[in-house]
């Protein structure tokens, strides 16, 4: 065992090499989950007697401008636009530029390679659920995440805006299930891997701790998710939902980074190593969910040889890069990717996410993704 035994790979996340599919599958969804799961939830719940308002400015500034950014997912997106689930397989498979012969090319001498029309349009369809089914469960544990800051977190700006992302969140979880209950066909459980790195925040007894894990890494890769299935998905509805959703998600990330460049300057330089673990971790396991082992379980193929052939696709390993695109220069903004020996960076070099540490942070750019005036407007009218 080395020296160093907490920043081994095997002390965090239980493998010495990141791409072990051996291990990354290993870890499975137990059959017939409960319809609940409980969390034991460490941390003190936080009083403050000191209620001057705007003590810190910029996250006074986020509280004023959530509470003007409310929508309401029931009468501000156009429910009434009809939804095929194969036909938006095949605006996807369009807005990629995929064609029969690209996708031909590109499965020869795979596992895929017996695969016919029928194999890949069910494939694109439990995808897609798959996918929407993360986004609502990872939307929830977004919603308790929150919950669990206005009760921790000792500054009563922080509680104050935390509020207002409880409500964010609600509306989220709400608006995703009703777009796979109502659109699509079937819910996925929550992935194994999102599932662990949950159950690690709500269980840390340490506020910040929440923050990080939640607001930087969880909702960081769903901006960037969002973002990305935004730009690739032609069917005006889910559009305009996740149109909704970024902009309050960039105000959740902005949250994150401006609470916690504070805090972290008051920390030593064990503390912060135990950050930057927790960072690398949680990257980690986001990374393994984005595998979909369970849409391949469901479908007749070797999940191994399927799992081994995604994780090798370049177009995949792409897309699964740009998902890290918020994360890197938040963490940067933060301090975390070179604080002490820069061991946070070094790992993400490991990871192949280091090159967007240079991009924007989300503490400066939120506000681009602001709902127009219009947009709030409409909001305003319908519930009237
Ligand atoms: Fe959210
Ligand atoms: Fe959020």
């Amino acid at each position: 065992m080395s020296t160093n035994t907490r920043s081994s790979n095997e002390a965090l996340i239980g493998r010495a090499d990141v791409n072990d599919i051996e291990a990354i599958l290993a870890v499975a969804a137990e059959e017939g989950e409960e319809n609940v799961r409980a969390v034991k939830d460490n941390a003190d719940a936080i009083f403050t007697w000191d209620y001057e308002k705007g003590r810190r400015p910029a996250l006074n500034k986020l509280y004023e401008k959530a509470k003007h950014s409310q929508w309401n997912g029931e009468t501000d997106l156009d429910w009434s636009i009809e939804v095929d689930p194969l036909e938006l397989v095949e605006m996807q498979r369009h807005s990629f530029g995929q064609t029969p012969e690209t996708r031909a090319a590109q499965i020869a001498g795979t596992p895929f390679e017996k695969w016919g029309d029928k194999e890949f349009d069910q494939l694109g369809m439990e995808s897609n659920n798959w996918m929407l089914s993360q986004f609502m469960h990872g939307e929830q544990g977004a919603l308790i995440c929150t919950a669990k800051i206005v009760e921790t977190v000792p500054w009563i700006d922080a509680k104050y805006y935390a509020a207002t992302q409880v409500m964010d969140e609600a509306r989220h979880v709400e608006v995703f299930a009703k777009y796979l209950d109502t659109k699509l066909k079937g819910h996925y459980p929550l992935n194994v891997h999102l599932g662990l790195l949950l159950d690690d925040i709500i269980e840390d007894s340490r506020w910040d701790m929440t923050y990080l894990g939640m607001q930087i890494m969880v909702e960081g890769l769903a901006l960037a998710a969002f973002g990305l299935m935004h730009m690739v998905t032609p069917e005006p509805l889910l559009k305009q939902l996740l149109r909704y959703v970024m902009s309050d998600e960039a105000r959740h990330v902005a949250f994150g980074v401006l609470s916690l460049k504070e805090y972290y300057t008051e920390l030593t330089f064990d503390e912060i190593r135990e950050r930057q673990e927790f960072a690398f971790e949680a990257a980690v396991r986001m990374r393994d969910r984005l595998l979909q082992q369970e849409v391949l379980a469901r479908m007749d193929i070797d999940t191994k040889e399927a799992v081994k052939f995604v994780m090798d696709d370049p177009g995949r390993q792409m897309f699964q890069q740009m998902l890290f695109s918020k994360i890197v220069p938040n963490c940067k903004k933060l301090g975390l990717l070179d604080a002490g020996d820069g061991w946070l960076r070094t790992k993400f070099q490991e990871l192949g996410v280091i090159q967007f540490e240079d991009l924007t942070d989300t503490s400066d750019e939120y506000e681009s993704f602001a709902l127009g005036q219009s947009e709030l407007a409409e909001s305003t009218t319908a519930i009237a």
